[in-house]
C-alpha cells in the first residue's frame, strides 16, 4: 500500500518524508491556495520544490475544462519534472485527455471520483491512478468505503491496471479500512499518517520500559 500526503504544505511534506514512509504528494487547487500559491510561474516553482523532496509521484493539477486546454497543461505540468502525474478532473473532456495523455505515455490521477461508474470509465481510458473521495461522500451520507469495497471488485474483475488511490480521507480509520479492503494508494493530510503511531498502551508500555531501567541503573 502506498502512502501519499495532500497538501502543498513544504514543511508536512519534509516531515512526512522523513518519516521514510511517504510514496508521493497530491495538491488540488484549493491546497494551493491554502499555502497562498498564485500565478502561473510560483505555482510551477512550488511544483519543482515538491518534487526536489520526494522521491516520486506528485499530483499536480490542471485548471482547464476542455480537451485542448487540459492536454496543453498536462503537457506543461508534466515537463516541470518527471515526478509529476497530471491529475485530472472526471469530466467528458477529461476522459478524452486521459485516454491521449495514457498515449502519449504520461501518468494520470483521475480526480473527483464519486461513482463506480465513473471509475470504470477512468479505468477504461487508461487512467495511472484514480481516486475516490471517500470524506466528501461520508459528508453527504454515503459510504465512501462502500465504494472503494465495489471499485477494487470490478478492478479485480477484470484486471484493470489503474490504481485506486483512496482520496479525502478524514481519519486513520478510514486509512485502515482501505488497506482491509485493498486500495493501492491512500493520500491523506499528515496528522492521519501520523495518527496510525498513536495508542495508549504503547506510551504506557514504554513510560514503564524507562522508569523500570532507570530504577535498575541507578548510581
Ligand atoms: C486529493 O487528491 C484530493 O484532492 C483530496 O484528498 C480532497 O480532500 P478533501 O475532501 O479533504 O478536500
Amino acid at each position: 500500500m502506498k502512502f501519499f500526503i495532500d497538501t502543498a504544505n513544504l514543511d508536512e511534506i519534509k516531515e512526512a518524508y522523513d518519516l521514510g514512509v511517504l510514496d508521493g504528494v497530491t495538491t488540488n487547487p484549493s491546497l494551493m491556495a491554502k499555502e497562498g500559491i498564485s500565478g502561473e510561474e510560483n505555482i510551477r516553482n512550488h511544483y519543482k520544490t515538491i518534487c526536489g523532496i520526494v522521491d516520486d509521484k506528485v499530483s499536480a493539477e490542471v485548471i482547464a475544462t476542455d480537451f485542448d486546454g487540459i492536454v496543453k497543461e498536462g503537457k506543461a505540468l508534466a515537463k516541470i519534472d518527471d515526478k509529476i502525474v497530471v491529475k485530472v478532473p472526471m469530466i467528458k473532456e477529461g476522459i478524452k485527455a486521459i485516454k491521449y495523455f495514457h498515449s502519449e505515455g504520461i501518468r494520470t490521477n483521475c480526480t473527483l471520483v464519486f461513482s463506480a461508474g465513473q471509475a470504470i470509465l477512468a479505468a477504461k481510458a487508461g487512467a495511472t491512478y484514480l481516486s475516490p473521495f471517500i470524506g466528501r461522500l461520508d459528508d453527504i451520507a454515503f459510504d465512501g468505503l462502500e465504494l472503494i469495497s465495489q471499485i477494487v471488485h470490478i478492478y479485480q474483475n477484470y484486471g484493470f491496471e489503474t490504481e485506486i488511490l483512496a482520496a479525502s480521507l478524514r481519519h486513520t480509520m478510514h486509512l485502515v479500512k482501505c488497506a482491509e479492503i485493498g486500495a493501492d494508494v491512500v493520500t491523506c493530510p499528515l496528522k492521519v499518517i501520523t495518527g496510525l503511531l498513536n495508542h495508549p498502551l504503547t506510551d504506557k508500555g514504554l513510560a514503564q520500559f524507562l522508569a523500570d531501567h532507570a530504577k535498575a541503573n541507578k548510581g
